[in-house]
């Protein structure tokens, strides 16, 4: 079109036009998205179907290990009331402090994500009158907590935690139990852990302690930094874990709690190392050791590898101990309890240094290639047979040729491969072709399921899936 043509060379040439980055959409932290895709939130990450293999080879080993010891599952919210953490956790720890994820809900209430799972069991003890069951209640859970810390190797602001709780009974054979129940579920992963443990006794001895805590690190005021003249001040027994190189260096003399235990701590203490040390679970006294949470009384204890596995090395897989006060903070009748939780990404993290890494599931051994859509449909009805017997199918409904079906076949190094065209559709049979030998066999559709059955258990070594479901979180 000539015309157009003319018109268009009058017009001046257009500017350049540089074409601009897309702009990020930032926030404080410097995250963002670009464009039209989404990052993630720093400390949040997927859990990729690749990576499913050792998660599921942690959640079943502590299902399992749950049900042997008489543990209940609870399933709790994710959302509580956040006043259940700051009275339950402590105001002075740097959870309440600093890390939990508060904010107020459309009906104007504060609430929080939960940064762990320990003060929501406990209200569910007390909302659903277990006190009145048989004690001690042994419950465990699985799921996700949220902690606003700052993100680095095997720390998450989502993180997943396995938590087992005990109700009702103060006798030191069950801070013991849950010990060995933790070291167990370690030892069935092939994990190599130790157990740190401490007393820090009733919250009676612990005010006389604070005391002379306090008194020993104020001589020492002035070397101390600012973060600890603050714990010092706010939650003196966080002094103990403090991170600062003149503190730990002050600590090597300052006055011990296990010297500060009054007669019944020591004795609860003795027993549970007793125990221990009765059925060969090692272990090393921390006189420092405290935990980051104020719920604590006597045993408090932390699970940490053995071996060395770099960025891992110096935090703990789990950790836990007594919480006697708890119920009754929360408004409950007093009742004992103790409890651990583990952190999985930090057990899958050590599997997968240690190069353990088990299939997501296992593959089919069954493939199923088809022409056609009354194939399909006869497919469809093969499918669910299939299941029913334990035989898991592939198939690539992408591809239309059986060429291409037969290549997908080999690539996931299925044993049979099951063709059905229209011929066979008609006839009511269908073929099994043997991936290594290439041989082909045609036969009656309505008995296939049992001759797989057959050829895949005659070969050595297939073992049929079986249909237990894996635990989800
Ligand atoms: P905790 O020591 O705060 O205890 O957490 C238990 C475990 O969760 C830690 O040892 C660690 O493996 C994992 N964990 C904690 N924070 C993170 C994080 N930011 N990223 C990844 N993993 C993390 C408790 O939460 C208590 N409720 C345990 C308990 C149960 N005490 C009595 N009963």
């Amino acid at each position: 079109m000539p015309f157009k043509r003319k018109a268009l060379a009058k017009e001046p040439a257009p500017k350049k036009v540089l074409k601009e980055e897309p702009k990020k959409d930032l926030d404080e932290e410097g995250e963002g998205k670009s464009g039209k895709t989404f990052e993630l939130l720093r400390g949040f990450r997927d859990i990729l179907p690749e990576d499913q293999g050792r998660w599921n080879l942690v959640r079943d080993t502590i299902r399992s290990i749950a049900e042997s010891y008489s543990f209940d599952r609870i399933d709790l919210p994710i959302l509580e009331r956040s006043d259940l953490f700051q009275r339950t956790i402590g105001k002075g720890t740097d959870i309440v402090e600093k890390e939990m994820y508060v904010f107020t809900d459309p009906s104007n209430r504060s609430v929080a994500l939960r940064p762990e799972a320990t003060a929501s069991a406990a209200r569910a003890y007390i909302s659903h009158g277990m006190i009145e069951r048989p004690q001690p209640v042994k419950m465990w859970y699985l799921g996700p907590m949220f902690r606003h810390d700052r993100p680095q190797a095997g720390r998450y602001r989502q993180f997943y935690q396995a938590g087992f709780e005990s109700f009702g009974v103060a006798e030191p054979i069950v801070d013991a139990q849950l010990i060995v129940i933790g070291h167990q579920i370690f030892k069935s992963l092939g994990l190599d852990v130790k157990v740190e443990i401490n007393s820090i006794g009733t919250s009676e001895c612990r005010a006389a302690y604070l005391t002379e805590l306090v008194a020993y690190f104020r001589q020492h005021r002035n070397k101390l930094s600012e973060d600890d003249k603050r714990r010092l001040q706010k939650n003196p027994l966080r002094m103990l874990d403090s991170k600062e190189e003149v503190t730990r260096e002050l600590l090597q003399s300052a006055p011990q709690i296990l010297d500060w235990l009054d007669e019944t701590s020591k004795e609860h203490f003795m027993k549970v190392l007793e125990f221990l040390e009765e059925v060969e679970v090692s272990y090393q006294l921390n006189p420092y050791l405290v935990r980051g949470l104020d719920y604590y009384s006597h045993t408090v204890f932390e699970f940490t590898l053995q071996e060395d596995v770099g960025d891992l090395s110096q935090s703990a897989l789990g950790g836990g101990g007594r919480y006697d006060g708890l119920v009754e903070i929360l408004g409950g009748r007093p009742t004992p309890a103790c409890g651990f939780a583990l952190g999985i990404e930090r057990i899958v993290r050590a599997l997968e240094a240690k190069g353990v890494n088990p299939p997501e599931r296992p593959p089919a051994l069954v493939f199923f290639a088809q022409l056609g859509d009354a194939a399909r449909r006869v497919g469809l009805k093969l499918f669910e047979e299939f299941r029913q017997a334990g035989v898991s199918v592939a198939e690539a409904f992408g591809k239309n040729a059986l060429k291409g079906q037969l290549e997908a076949a080999n690539r996931m190094g299925v044993r049979l491969t099951l063709i059905l065209g229209q011929k066979e559709v008609l006839d009511g049979t269908i073929i099994i072709r043997d991936m290594e030998s290439g041989a082909q066999e045609i036969v009656d559709v309505k008995k296939v399921v049992g001759l797989v059955k057959k050829k895949l258990l005659h070969e050595e070594g297939v073992a049929l899936q079986s249909q237990t479901p894996v635990v989800e979180a």
